[in-house]
């Protein structure tokens, strides 16, 4: 058997085991109070005190996909379905630019038909045209073919978000259906091709869904520093009425637990990977108010403010009561200023703010 170091001998190790971070990972009280502290001080050693922002488009909420726990699941008919025209998509990736935001994230449901593929490529051409290719884009548009994901990187997106959801296969299925567009095999294959078509790649899992265990969570961050990804983000699990596992709620930790599990994960994934990127999800701003400056203390570096125009936002139903929905990007904009300031960070504006661990890799 190996033996477990002392608890403050585990905060002071990178390369950490299962059991390790399974440690970390049960800490309460003071201990998790330690743990992050040392969150917040190994992000800054490695990336100072900046926030990086990415202006959040949501341009359509029709999905092929059947996830048991989303609110835009194709099953779902209580969902009013919309998608932006390219002039709003525009709008809103100008508007980015205006306030100074340096990149957008583009999200939608999951499509994979060729007029969606054609006019994603059209989308982000647009895009790097305005003032000279400033803005950075990453896409965040599922499971798709290797030829789809090198054609949106040569029109110019270089950052891919993919949520693997759990790195754990069996709990993938119990929150998945099981058949050829939910396959685990092949959304960890998309990974890899995202990653040697040359994007940032980004992924990330839900905290506090049934079924899921403190093993499972540690496997997940294994899962992130063995896939070598450059951004991951964390948020919690949230149920929705209108979804499958709804049913399941009232095995999940408390809104008060989630919100802790969160916050060690990101405070352990920074000790594993000081220098990746680390969104501080709006979800976190659903189960506490301050949720997404608790995500930055504990080692996170990036938001995604909402620019999805106000009609629109409450269709985008991901979950309940997401934050921001009734607030303008402006709004957004100065309260994240003050809110950050409130807890000594300042956002990088005008800047793409890569992922350090991805730009030192490709020697940029
Ligand atoms: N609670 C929290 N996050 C959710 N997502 C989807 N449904 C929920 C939910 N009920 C997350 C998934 C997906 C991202 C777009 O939103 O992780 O990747
Ligand atoms: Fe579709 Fe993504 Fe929701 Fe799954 S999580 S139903 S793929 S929008
Ligand atoms: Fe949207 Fe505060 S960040 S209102």
């Amino acid at each position: 058997m190996t033996m477990i170091p002392a608890f403050d001998d585990i905060l002071r190790k990178q390369d950490l085991s299962r059991e390790e971070i399974k440690v970390l990972l049960a800490a309460e009280g003071d201990e998790k109070e330690r743990l992050l502290r040392r969150g917040l001080a190994v992000k800054l050693q490695h990336l100072d005190n900046y926030v990086h922002l990415r202006g959040l488009i949501e341009f359509g909420n029709v999905c092929e996909k059947n996830c048991f726990y989303c609110g835009l699941r194709s099953g779902n008919e209580r969902v009013e379905r919309y998608c932006l025209s390219d002039e709003e998509v525009l709008d809103c990736a100008r508007l980015a630019h205006e306030l100074g935001y340096g990149s957008v994230a583009l999200q939608s449901g999951e499509r994979c038909d060729a007029a969606f593929i054609d006019r994603i490529e059209r989308l982000v051409r647009e895009i790097k045209k305005i003032d000279n290719g400033s803005l950075g884009i990453t896409l965040s548009l599922g499971e798709q073919t290797e030829e789809t994901y090198r054609r949106w990187f040569e029109a110019g997106a270089h950052r891919y978000l993919l949520r693997i959801e759990s790195s754990n296969e069996e709990l993938y299925y119990k929150i998945h259906p099981k058949n050829s567009l939910h396959d685990f095999r092949h959304r960890v294959e998309c990974l890899e091709i995202l990653k040697r078509t040359g994007y940032q790649t980004g992924t990330g899992v839900m905290v506090g869904l049934p079924f899921q265990t403190l093993d499972h969570l540690a496997a997940d961050l294994l899962f992130f520093k063995q896939m070598d990804v450059a951004m991951v983000g964390l948020g919690p699990y949230i149920p929705h009425p209108d979804t499958p596992l709804y049913k399941f709620k009232d095995l999940i930790p408390s809104a008060a637990e989630r919100m802790d599990l969160t916050l060690k994960m990101i405070a352990i994934l920074r000790l594993l990977m000081p220098e990746i990127n680390m969104v501080a999800a709006t979800a976190n701003q659903t189960v506490d108010p301050q949720g997404r400056e608790k995500a930055i203390s504990a080692g996170a570096n990036v938001i995604m403010p909402n620019l999805t125009p106000g009609e629109y936002r409450e269709s985008y139903f991901i979950y309940p009561d997401k934050a921001c929905v009734h607030d303008t990007p402006d709004q957004c904009q100065s309260c994240l200023d003050i809110r950050l300031a409130a807890i000594g960070h300042k956002i990088l504006y005008n800047a793409w703010g890569d992922s350090l661990a991805f730009t030192k890799k490709a020697g940029v």
